[in-house]
Order: C-alpha cells, then structure tokens, then sequence
C-alpha cells in the first residue's frame, strides 16, 4: 500500500506518555475485565500502545499495513510480550493465530479503509478472534460533527526540539463524497529566524469519514450485539454534534 507515514516521525509527533496515561484510565478497567490477556492492537502504529500494555503484563500482537511503522516498532526495541504483523486489517483473521481477550482500534486507525466490503471483512474476522465477551475497542475521528460544523483542523501539537519547537498541524477538508482528506503536515518552528516556520514533511491522505450508524450496521452484522458510545477514549457520553471522537465499545 501506498505509505503516508513513511515521511512522518509518528514516535515523535505525538505526546505519548501524556496520552497513554490519559487513556489508560479508560482502557484499564477493560483490558483488565477481559477473558485473556491476550490483545490485539489494530493499526498499531510505532507499536506505542503494545508497549506500554506489555509493560502492564498483557501480551499484544500489533497489526499495522505501513512497512515504514512496523520498522519504527521494532526498532523502539524488542520487548517481551509485543509481536508485530505487517498486514491489512481486512485480512486479520489470516494475519494472526489463536484467540484474544480483547483489541484495540485507535488513534483514528479505521477511515484509511474506505470500503464498506473492507471494514465488514475486518470486524467479520475480528469477531472470530474474540473470546467472548472480549471487547473491541474503536476510536475515530467524529466525522458527523467535522461534517457539520465545517472543521478545518485537528487542534496543533507543539513538540520542543534543540532549536524550538516542531508544530504538527492536520488540516482536513471534507468532500462531498463522504471522504475527508487529511493533510499532516511537520512545521519547523524558530522564532529568532526569518521566515519563522518552514514545512518539514507533508503528506496528503484521503479518510472515510465514518459515521456512528454506519458502523453500527456492520459491527451488528459482523455479530459485535452490545455496543456502548463514548465520546472520546475516556468515560464520558457521545454527542452526536459535539463529541470530538466517536469511540465505541462492542462485544
Ligand atoms: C494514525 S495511525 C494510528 C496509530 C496508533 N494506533 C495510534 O493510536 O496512534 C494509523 C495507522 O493505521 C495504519 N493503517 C492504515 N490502513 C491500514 C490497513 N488497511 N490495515 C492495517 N493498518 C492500516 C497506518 O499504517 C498507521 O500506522
């Protein structure tokens, strides 16, 4: 596939500890509930999340499509407790063995599938690697809300480095199609130079903007019955015109 984070630092652009501690609150008391300590992180990125979950004892496979993540992975250091796949999510019942207590979907994993054939194959196969009631956790972007109000950006993220900071900006531009295309870009930042900003990396990538019923259909068809919404990787409600996040919880 086509490798839009091959250019992008993600290791780096993201503040991870901060976001994992956040997120961890919320996906304790379910990863811990869970029928096995075996996980399944979809899209694992840098593999930031089986790490961090390796260290609290779970043993995580993580999936990703991007060459270019799983060498970043595995070159954060091998650890006991973390493998990692490189493949497609739709063909995840192929991609691993066994059964899994629970998996995660995050960090806005899913719209990079565009089809619905492709995300039903996905939760069709994630289904039959789930040890009931393990649960599947998924988290996106709110397309309903970035199609109503028009949102244009992501909010920025200032990461400090020798010389100032870096400034990763995501512009978004929803299309009359349903699709959202979705531009990371890096920013040099130096306050004492001129011109102040100069653009490190940018990339262009096209998102399906997801929305809530949608993927209700096809987790309920895919055979995910319970499914609660949250409004972002934390316990609060989703609101349809005002959650930033759509997350839902199947079993
Ligand atoms: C924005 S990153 C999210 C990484 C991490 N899960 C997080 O929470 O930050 C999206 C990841 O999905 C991966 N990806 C995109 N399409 C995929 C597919 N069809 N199958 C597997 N991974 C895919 C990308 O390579 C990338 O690593």
């Amino acid at each position: 596939m086509d490798d839009p984070y091959a250019r992008l630092d993600y290791r780096k652009l993201i503040p991870w500890p901060k976001r994992l501690e956040r997120e961890w609150s919320f996906l304790r008391p379910l990863l811990e509930a869970a029928p096995s300590r075996r996980i399944l992180d979809l899209g694992c990125g840098t593999g930031e999340h089986a790490r961090f979950l390796a260290d609290r004892g779970f043993d995580v496979v993580g999936v990703d499509a991007s060459p270019g993540m799983i060498q970043a992975a595995i070159e954060s250091g091998e650890q006991a407790g973390v493998r990692y796949v490189l493949g497609d999510l739709a063909d995840v019942r192929s991609l691993v063995e066994g059964t899994f207590g629970a998996a995660i979907c995050l960090g806005n994993t899913l719209p990079h599938l565009h089809d619905d054939e492709a995300v039903s194959q996905f939760f069709k196969g994630l289904r039959g690697l789930l040890a009931p009631p393990g649960p599947f956790i998924l988290q996106l972007l709110n397309y309903e809300r970035i199609a109503a109000t028009g949102q244009r950006s992501l909010p920025l993220t200032f990461i400090p480095d020798a010389a100032g900071e870096v400034i990763f900006l995501r512009l978004l531009e929803p299309q009359p199609d349903g699709t959202v295309v979705f531009v990371p870009a890096t920013l040099s930042y130096r306050p004492e130079e001129d011109p102040p900003l100069q653009v490190l990396g940018a990339r262009t990538v096209r998102h399906r903007g997801w929305k809530r019923p949608e993927l209700e259909e096809l987790l309920e068809q895919a055979g995910f019955r319970h499914r609660l919404l949250h409004g972002t990787v934390a316990d609060v409600p989703y609101v349809t015109l005002e959650s930033t996040d759509l997350v839902i919880v199947s079993r």
